[in-house]
């Protein structure tokens, strides 16, 4: 078993698909991973699963992986007395980017509803667009993007999948911004609704992964002390920001609902 979990979850899922199947049952989502280089000992430590769970999980692995082996069932307590679901709690300066999230979450829900009633002929509702692409710029991007880019990840080793995962979804969600600017130019409709799309489908399952996932785990390893000296930082970078901007991504945000129901043609 050793051996399996030092390679590539690719690499075991191309040869044994059963695993990824278990896998996904643990809402462990390696399938439709691009990247699969995580080695399988990181997969199950970064999704910290109740114990329980992870010995359930190793076990039907194993028997997948060595089917002529007689593979001991773990003993596993009372299923009625499972551990109830885990609330997640995480560092003040972790809170904050999960707060951060909140708001670039109430985008991502808007957002299908601004597409659907887009009229490019309107200059109310192209300043929407407009707006929106403000928002992901100055907020989702510079404001919360960079702090985890620059100062959040420098925690962590950049060379571990799920930390690279995280940096692609950030470069394909700004291509997606651009190809919205370039789309507004040229009146392209279709363009712009695809690629505003394509933002908000990326972004709320980034988002996940990172509230239940990323950040759990790096709080997981981070000390009291690496704690204060993140909270220091993240100040520290909001400090050298246009805070008016950051305030004016807010009020955008709490009056966006408002705006949509003055979208021509809504439900
Ligand atoms: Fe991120
Ligand atoms: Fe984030």
């Amino acid at each position: 078993m050793k051996k399996y979990l030092n390679t590539p979850i690719k690499e075991i899922i191309t040869n044994f698909p059963q695993v990824g199947n278990i896998l996904e049952a643990y809402n462990i989502g390696c399938v439709p991973c691009t990247l699969g280089s995580c080695l399988l000992k990181d997969i199950v430590s970064i999704h910290n699963l109740p114990k329980d769970q992870e010995s359930e999980l190793m076990y039907r692995i194993e028997k997948v992986l060595y089917p002529d082996r007689d593979v001991k069932k773990p003993i596993i307590g009372n299923l009625l007395q499972k551990e109830a679901p885990r609330e997640l709690k995480y560092s003040p300066p972790i809170k904050r980017l999960v707060d951060e999230h909140v708001l670039i979450k109430q985008l991502l829900t808007l957002m299908p509803k601004v597409i659907a009633n887009i009229d490019m002929e309107s200059d109310f509702d192209r300043q929407i667009i407009l707006d929106s692409l403000d928002f992901i710029r100055f907020y989702a991007d510079k404001f919360h993007h960079a702090k985890e880019e620059d100062i959040l990840f420098e925690y962590t080793d950049k060379n571990l999948d799920i930390i690279k995962t995280m940096l692609a979804d950030h470069e394909t969600a700004r291509a997606h911004v651009r190809a919205v600017f370039a789309a507004l130019k040229t009146q392209d409709k279709k363009s712009i609704i695809e690629n505003l799309n394509a933002y908000c489908a990326l972004l709320a399952e980034h988002i996940k992964k990172e509230d239940e996932i990323l950040y759990p785990w790096i709080d997981r390893g981070l000390t009291t002390k690496q704690v204060g000296e993140l909270f220091a930082r993240f100040n520290e970078a909001e400090e050298k920001m246009n805070m008016e901007v950051i305030e004016k991504c807010k009020r955008f945000i709490a009056e966006l609902a408002q705006k949509v129901t003055k979208l021509k043609g809504r439900e």
